[in-house]
């Protein structure tokens, strides 16, 4: 016998790990059919949940409820941004927490996706790069540049380290069954010529290289090198083909809602619609299919995309910004997928055969080996029903703009526009308790820069995030003139030529106007100003919403003044331009830089308390201390009367607010027809004529039991008097289940159901809210469903005749197709 050596034990002990992480080692494979995991063909749904946009506590239960809708994965971009903020300096605290993400993932027994980018687009600030990359000497983003790939590569290996360690790829025995790098490059590939094409084959070697054990993918790239596989992003994905036969067809990015921007209506798309994009993408052979998002969440602090990207990232995705169901998208979606699973086996292993009927409608048949058969029968004609003779497989009714889907391809289990999830409305409760609030406020301190006191001075106008590095909205930019002539300068014109996103000027020390780019764009600032004999001080407030996130060399879209000109026109046109003029900056704001969101008294400030607070005022702080409202459900704060700004709770930012920014009043409509392309902006909007975004999402976990305090910058000028707390609840739930369908009505939130506004079952007509009695109706449509659902959190039973005992008056009734509907409160 030998005696063991040190070194011996540790190679027996790394043998064992290696050996106990292999024994549970996911294999992923593919063919053109399908994802094969662990030897079997696999249907995926998925769907995106970004971490940074909700917060650990809202972790477990976001997941559980992607799973109870029937997701098999969960997929996520990750934020270079926020995870290095300076260069080499990481963050993985709090909702940063990418492992723990993804492990919870694991836990509730999920695949999951990693998406690295680490350009992820994602209406998140500057596509997720961190601003010190793009201030680099020498670098230029996305392209064939070695700064750039070397920092690229730094990151992406600093990722892919952290999840090998925390075993998080399925070959490791993990839940990350697919990795992504770059995103949607193809789309604007040309731009970068012939260093894109070399920069996009070095992502996928760099890729390789990482040595990750589950396939790549690049989505929106027609021309992935192999063996990256080429994915589809968009509302429909059903005509696309990857660009190798033999990759499997995989919608990355089935875009459930669309994004809001400030000042624009509140997207919808139609839980039919996304139904069908989804159906139709597997009738002709899909196979994974992740929903962008599945929940969108809240653009907290700085975040949001830009320019002009919302707070809310709500999306109209199955969950709501709260975590909330979204429904009835939800309820329809995880029928949808409970359907096609029926087929799975079927849809992966069979022939795959399509027969025209003309008028735009289509069977599939899947047809197994076996002889087992799988169908999807599809209408795309945006305006015509059809009624489909499948001979000895039954006659179909096919609503315009939708699939049925037939198993054994004689039975419907599932059309897309046939509805029967349940509705729920929710509503903002208002919370007494904590709505007393007490203003405190103090003015952001200017005399340093209405002197023209900065913190560095240059002879040029400087691109804005080259200089802030984005650490603040805000940048101050002052310069003097010396005006002999006031016969000419008195009454002159200031002229700022501005990159964006607003503007805000004083004249010795006077305030002279305000205004911001409608789109976000360049914009031309005009103000009448009188100028005194002597210096005069010109300041010049910029600040940006949001930096850009998409497009060609995004990143080189210029903000602020940049070069202007800046120009005083006087009597005559008589013009002198300020453009090369010593100009001095400052970066932020005093409250900023005095962290005045802050709960912690602060040295050296004092809040005004016993004076009025003022309304109307621009560049003011205030702050109030409140009671949170009692029990589990999300909260809000409702700040209507404010005009923009940052609000933060406990020193907790929980984002931007431009609540004065009123929608259009036209466009919207209370009823969506989910027929045709969805189109966003042109469909199915709400909230005309409203702030674009009234109430702020305060988590939970930002809140603690006794006193809380909430902060406000007002950068334009508003009035806090209104401003509430309240909770989002389920208001009133509905259904319309036709007959042989299942009821389910749930309420949210561990709350029951209190009582049964309406219920009939016969032919009622009308929506959730306004439900009438139809011309017939079983008498004990009211009985049965209160019996099955008052005092319960969830119920459901099939909707039958029998169901409803009697039959149902007039001769004959029997053979008409009844539908129940019901309305119930929580
Ligand atoms: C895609 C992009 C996503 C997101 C989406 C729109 O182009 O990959 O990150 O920005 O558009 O919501």
């Amino acid at each position: 016998m030998f005696p063991m050596g040190s070194s011996s034990w540790v190679g027996i002990a790394l043998f064992f790990l290696a050996f106990t992480a292999s024994c549970f080692a996911t294999e992923v494979t593919y063919d053109a059919r399908s994802l094969i995991i662990n030897g079997e063909r696999r249907v995926i749904f998925s769907g995106a949940v970004h971490y940074p946009r909700s917060t650990v506590q809202m972790w477990p239960d976001i997941i559980q409820k992607a799973k109870d809708g029937g997701l098999d994965a969960i997929e996520s971009y990750v934020f270079w941004d926020r995870h290095e903020p300076v260069r080499r300096e990481y963050d993985f605290s709090g909702n940063l927490d990418f492992i723990k993400f993804f492990q919870i993932i694991q836990e509730a027994g999920l695949y999951a996706i990693l998406r690295i980018g680490p350009y992820v687009c994602a209406e998140w600030n500057f596509g997720g790069f961190p601003l010190w990359l793009h201030n680099m000497p020498g670098i230029e983003l996305r392209t064939d540049n070695p700064i750039y790939k070397n920092e690229m590569q730094i990151f992406t290996t600093k990722i892919v380290n952290m999840a090998k360690e925390a075993k998080l790829f399925a070959s490791q025995g993990g839940p990350i069954i697919l990795a992504q790098i770059e995103n949607e490059y193809g789309n604007i590939m040309t731009d970068y010529g012939e260093a894109g094409k070399t920069y996009i084959k070095w992502c996928a070697q760099m890729a390789l290289a990482q040595n990750i054990g589950v396939p790549w993918i690049m989505c929106q790239q027609h021309d992935a090198p192999q063996p990256m596989i080429n994915t589809c992003n968009g509302h429909y994905c059903d005509s696309f083909q990857p660009n190798n036969p033999k990759s499997p067809k995989m919608f990355t990015e089935n875009w459930i809602g669309w994004f809001q921007k400030w000042g624009e209506r509140v997207p919808h798309r139609s839980a039919e619609d996304s139904a069908f994009s989804v159906a139709r993408f597997f009738q002709n052979g899909g196979i994974l299919n992740n929903y962008y998002m599945y929940h969108g969440g809240t653009n907290f602090g700085r975040t949001a995309g830009g320019p002009y990207m919302t707070t809310s990232y709500e999306y109209d995705a199955p969950l709501d910004e709260y975590g909330n169901l979204n429904q009835p998208k939800w309820g329809h979606l995880k029928q949808l997928h409970a359907a096609i699973k029926l087929g799975e086996k079927i849809i992966t292993n069979g022939t795959r055969t399509d027969k025209d009927f003309g008028n735009e409608v289509t069977l599939t048949t899947y047809t197994h080996t076996n002889g087992e058969r799988f169908c999807f029968l599809s209408n795309t004609n945006d305006s015509k029903d059809a009624n489909v003779d499948l001979q000895q497989d039954g006659n179909y009714f096919l609503p315009a703009w939708s699939v049925t889907i037939l198993d054994g391809c004689n039975k419907e289990v599932f059309n897309t526009a046939k509805v029967n999830s349940q509705t729920s409305i929710m509503v903002k409760k208002s919370d007494d308790a904590s709505n007393k609030l007490t203003w405190a406020w103090i003015p952001e301190k200017k005399k340093d820069t209405m002197h023209g006191k900065g913190n560095f001075k240059v002879n040029q106008l400087l691109e804005q995030k080259e200089l802030t590095f984005d650490v603040s909205d805000y940048l101050w930019y002052m310069t003097s003139v010396d005006i002999n002539d006031t016969s000419i300068w008195s009454n002159a014109t200031l002229r700022v030529n501005t990159r964006g996103h607003t503007l805000r000027a004083y004249v010795n020390g006077r305030h002279v106007g305000y205004k911001f780019s409608q789109w976000g764009g360049n914009f031309t600032y005009e103000k009448y100003v009188s100028l005194k004999k002597g210096l005069n001080v010109i300041t010049l407030l910029s600040a940006t919403v949001g930096l850009p996130n998409y497009g060609a060399k995004f990143d080189k879209i210029k903000t602020g003044i940049a070069g202007g000109p800046v120009q005083l026109i006087g009597n005559n046109n008589e013009t002198i331009d300020l453009s090369t003029n010593l100009w001095s900056y400052k970066i932020g704001l005093n409250g900023e830089k005095k962290r005045l969101y802050d709960p912690q008294p602060r040295i050296g400030v004092s809040w005004r308390t016993n004076s009025p607070y003022p309304i109307g005022r621009s560049l003011t702080w205030y702050k109030a201390d409140f009671v949170a409202p009692s029990g589990n459900d999300p909260v809000v704060v409702d700040l209507l009367g404010l005009g923009k700004g940052e609000a933060w709770v406990n020193g907790q930012s929980i984002g931007r607010y431009w609540t004065s920014w009123i929608t259009a009043t036209n466009g919207c409509s209370d009823t969506c027809d989910y027929r045709g392309k969805y189109v966003p902006a042109q469909k199915c909007n709400t909230n005309c004529g409203n702030p674009s975004q009234r109430w702020y999402h305060v988590p939970r976990s930002f809140l603690k039991n006794d006193k809380n305090t909430l902060v406000l910058f007002e950068e334009i000028g508003g009035n806090p008097q209104n401003v509430s707390f309240q909770t989002v609840i389920t208001g009133t739930i509905c259904a319309q289940v036709q007959e042989g369908a299942l009821l389910e009505l749930s309420c949210q939130g561990g709350k029951t159901i209190s009582q049964i506004q309406f219920s009939s079952f016969g032919n009622p007509t009308g929506n959730c809210g306004s439900f009438k009695k139809g011309t017939w109706e079983a008498t004990d449509g009211q009985s049965v469903v209160e019996a099955a659902c008052v005092g319960r959190n969830s119920c459901g039973f099939m909707v039958t005749k029998e169901a409803f005992g009697v039959a149902i008056g007039p001769m004959n009734v029997d053979e008409r197709v009844a539908r129940l509907a019901v309305q119930a409160t929580c």
